[in-house]
């Protein structure tokens, strides 16, 4: 029982904070502002960004940045703003983040001392800008193929995080859709061990005679972003449509009829 209750609080906790998402690759800030009635001499600022397993990021002591304290797994990725500080805004910019780097908690620790050398920060007893980062993979790959004897549409992708899958099917008689039943959509993701993607594989059957094309959409939960990828059926109806080889001896026999 105990346990539980620990845990449960232990997430909660976490889960507090501002969502930072960003794309691998790119460039994240961590905000973080000291609220402060006059500007902050950075002779008096103590500072440091840490993650949740206590590995520095960024440190800085009384007008001068703290290499030495900074960990290696973020040395150099890291961009502080010292005209900014003044003001009390000590955020910070994360470079180049990556999967490793997913799901990571950041907060500050921070002190402010007045010139009898009293703080007015309490960093021990105080989580400052505790954040949560997200960092996604933009899905790429996307395709989509029909088989066309079994009328069976598969779309294949990859990325990160896991992307939501959505069918659309767009009628011949009308302008609008269809949203195929869940049940009739199959889909496998699996993780790669290496780079931490996923690759998706979603496929959905085609009823023959009804839809003039089909669609997949991928959504990204961390970036908001949908991609997706239409396949137009071959006249809705595979039966009625030739084969390929006639169509292709069709067009030989015009042009030289043409000629
Ligand atoms: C803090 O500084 C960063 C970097 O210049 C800036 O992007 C951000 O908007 C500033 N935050 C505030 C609250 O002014
Ligand atoms: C896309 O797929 C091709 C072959 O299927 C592969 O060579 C390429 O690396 C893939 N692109 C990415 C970004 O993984
Ligand atoms: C569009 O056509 C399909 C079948 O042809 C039908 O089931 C659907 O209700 C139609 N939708 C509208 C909005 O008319
Ligand atoms: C995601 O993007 C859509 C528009 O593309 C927007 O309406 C929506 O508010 C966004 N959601 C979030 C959580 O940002």
């Amino acid at each position: 029982m105990f346990t539980v209750a620990f845990f449960v609080l232990l997430v909660s906790d976490v889960t507090v904070g501002l969502d930072v998402n960003t794309a691998a690759g790119e460039s994240a800030l961590l905000p973080c502002t000291l609220t402060t009635t006059a500007p902050i001499d950075l002779k008096d600022l103590r500072f440091y960004w840490q993650d949740e397993r206590n590995r520095v990021l960024f440190s800085y002591n009384k007008g001068k940045e703290v290499p030495d304290h900074v960990d290696k797994l973020y040395r150099d990725r890291i961009t502080a703003f010292p005209q900014e500080m003044t003001t009390g805004n000590i955020s910070v910019k994360i470079k180049n983040p990556t999967l490793e780097d997913d799901r990571r908690v950041f907060q500050v620790v921070a002190a402010v001392f007045d010139s009898r050398g009293s703080r007015r920060y309490n960093p021990e007893h105080r989580q400052l800008c505790k954040h949560t980062l997200h960092v996604a993979v933009p899905y790429t790959n996307v395709s989509l193929a029909l088989n066309e004897e079994t009328m069976t549409a598969v779309c294949t992708t990859q990325g990160f995080p896991e992307p939501l899958v959505k069918w659309r099917l767009q009628y011949l008689s009308n302008n609008s859709q269809h949203v195929p039943d869940p049940r009739d959509v199959h889909t496998t993701a699996v993780q790669d061990n290496q780079d931490h993607q996923y690759r998706l594989k979603s496929a959905v059957d085609i009823p023959e005679g009804r839809y003039r094309s089909v669609t997949c959409l991928f959504h990204n939960p961390i970036l908001n972003v949908t991609v997706s990828t239409t396949h137009v059926l071959n006249r809705g109806d595979p039966k009625r449509s030739l084969p390929l080889w006639p169509v292709g001896l069709m067009a030989i026999l015009v042009l030289s009829a043409v000629q």
